[in-house]
């Protein structure tokens, strides 16, 4: 074994054991003692952790990532760690076929505009079926709660070049607001900055202030994407991601205001090196499409961005989230050091008492159902319609948490993996997966009680919990809820009928 993984090795165990005597020590597990730092590992998420934007607000933070489908979620947690185990919920799903899928690179910025302090939750969206008409657009909240409730509040684009354009971000100079974002001009994905006249809309036309042109740019595309804003001592930057997403050269970029007209190309300078690239001894490839949050007690920066955890990992839902602590240089620009290994443990944020309540995320039992309708068939999501199938590729699909109900814990609630916020549950009588959006009406319809199978008692059958003789079963030849009576044929009863395994 080498040397990191000995010294890895090492640290897990010594966090296992100050896990353990945190845990005996303070009254609450997830907790560490009074007066102990919080400790934590990456990643904060085993799938689905592309382009994080992670804020720190009002005692909790909050989590949200890439989904590439047509809803947008969002994480919370009072510590860090525990986002590991926090449950995404659904802030906006979206049926128009002009915006509805390929949600990407979600980011929430809390700005004071013309209806008062509100959150405007930014990510890229376009058509079924193609990239081609990605464009950016905004939601509004209701109040000042980062879950919202929102409502669309529209497209944003420069009426002069309304064309292709991704990863939209704000930038705040004096009391003036920018848009930034990424869109295509001949070969190159380059970086664009507009005046704003409200947090919805643009008010002049877009200037390109950054092209990939060193060679750490032009790895597998030429691509600079993912802008984001960063201020310190009265110094503004826009860091960036640069080279094509799906190799393991993507890494950050910088660039410098140096204090002209924002609107002017020659106001940002462009730091000649990359910022923050993969670390093969750390295990880390392809890190970028970052956000910046905050400690609790405001003390300290930290940055949370994504990472695959081989050279082959590509541009898809396998990328994860992490985050570190970041420093200042002498001359005020940031240092944001090497990434940190998966599983190497590191202090929470200063302020922050939480513990990883998942040290090892393999210790959440995984679960399949294997179907008595035909042999070695399983219960399988495909997107999020329910089938039964025997050849299940990949085999992820067929494999859930099975968590205490939702609605009761004396129930259960099954939840898919690489479908991290959706569960099981019926809805009129199909059966789908969903995301949850946090309510009473979806908990009840997304806990089942385990029964003795109605085929086997030795098997089970999972009957719906606010419709009592309804059970996860086939009819007309799909999954669905269907009631079983005195009258039901043995087809029937074993087309409801399951083992739960390993
Ligand atoms: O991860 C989806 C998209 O891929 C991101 O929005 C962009 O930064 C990258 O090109």
């Amino acid at each position: 074994m080498n040397n990191r993984k000995l010294r890895n090795r090492f640290m897990l165990l010594s966090v296992v054991i100050l896990l353990m005597l945190a845990v005996t020590m303070s009254p609450i597990s997830g907790q560490s003692a009074d007066g102990q730092p919080g400790i934590l590992t990456n990643p904060l998420n085993i799938y689905g952790g592309a382009d994080p934007w992670l804020q720190y607000y009002d005692g909790t933070y909050y989590l949200a990532t890439t989904t590439g489908r047509s809803e947008l979620l969002m994480s919370k947690s009072e510590t860090l760690a525990g986002l590991k185990a926090a449950i995404p919920q659904l802030i906006y799903a979206e049926i128009d076929p002009s915006r509805c899928c390929n949600m990407w690179a979600p980011e929430f910025h809390l700005l004071a505009g013309p209806n008062g302090l509100r959150w405007y939750y930014y990510y890229s969206a376009g058509s079924s079926g193609t990239l081609d008409n990605q464009r950016t657009h905004v939601l509004e909240s209701a109040g000042i709660d980062p879950l919202g409730p929102y409502t669309y509040k529209g497209r944003i684009f420069d009426s002069t070049n309304d064309g292709w354009a991704i990863d939209s971000s704000i930038l705040t100079l004096g009391d003036a607001l920018y848009f930034l974002f990424s869109s295509w001009v001949g070969g190159n994905q380059s970086l664009f900055i507009a005046p704003m006249s409200d947090p919805w809309t643009i008010s002049g036309v877009r200037v390109l202030i950054s092209e990939p042109e060193y060679a750490w740019e032009r790895v597998g595309l030429n691509v600079n994407e993912g802008p984001v804003a960063l201020t310190n001592e009265g110094q503004t930057y826009i860091i960036y991601s640069a080279s094509y997403c799906a190799t393991p050269d993507y890494a950050l970029g910088m660039l410098t205001y140096n204090g002209g007209d924002p609107l002017q190309r020659t106001s940002w300078d462009k730091h000649p090196e990359p910022v923050f690239a993969r670390a093969d001894a750390e295990g880390v490839f392809g890190p970028g499409h970052n956000g910046f949050f905050q400690s609790p007690d405001g003390t300290e920066n930290w940055i949370v961005y994504h990472a695959n955890d081989n050279d082959e990992g590509g541009c898809d839902d396998r990328r994860t989230t992490r985050v570190q602590r970041f420093t200042w240089n002498a001359d005020g620009t940031p240092d944001f050091g090497t990434p940190v290994a998966l599983g190497e443990p590191i202090a929470a944020p200063a302020g922050d008492v939480g513990i990883d309540p998942v040290p090892e995320f393999a210790q959440l039992p995984v679960y399949r159902f294997r179907s008595m309708i035909y042999d070695d068939s399983y219960l399988r999501h495909t997107d999020v319609y329910v089938s039964v199938a025997v050849t299940v590729d990949p085999v992820v699909d067929s494999q859930f948490y099975v968590i205490p109900g939702l609605a009761d814990p004396a129930a259960v609630s099954i939840r898919s993996i690489n479908l991290p916020s959706y569960f099981l549950r019926h809805e009129g009588n199909s059966i789908l997966f969903a995301p949850s959006d946090g309510t009473e009406a979806f908990a009840a319809s997304a806990t089942w009680w385990r029964r003795d199978g109605l085929a086997n008692s030795d098997w089970i059958s999972l009957e719906a919990f606010d419709q009592p003789g309804r059970f996860i079963g086939k009819q007309f030849g799909i999954m669905a809820l269907v009631a079983i009576t005195e009258n039901s044929t043995q087809i029937m009863r074993e087309d409801a009928t399951f083992i739960q395994e390993p």
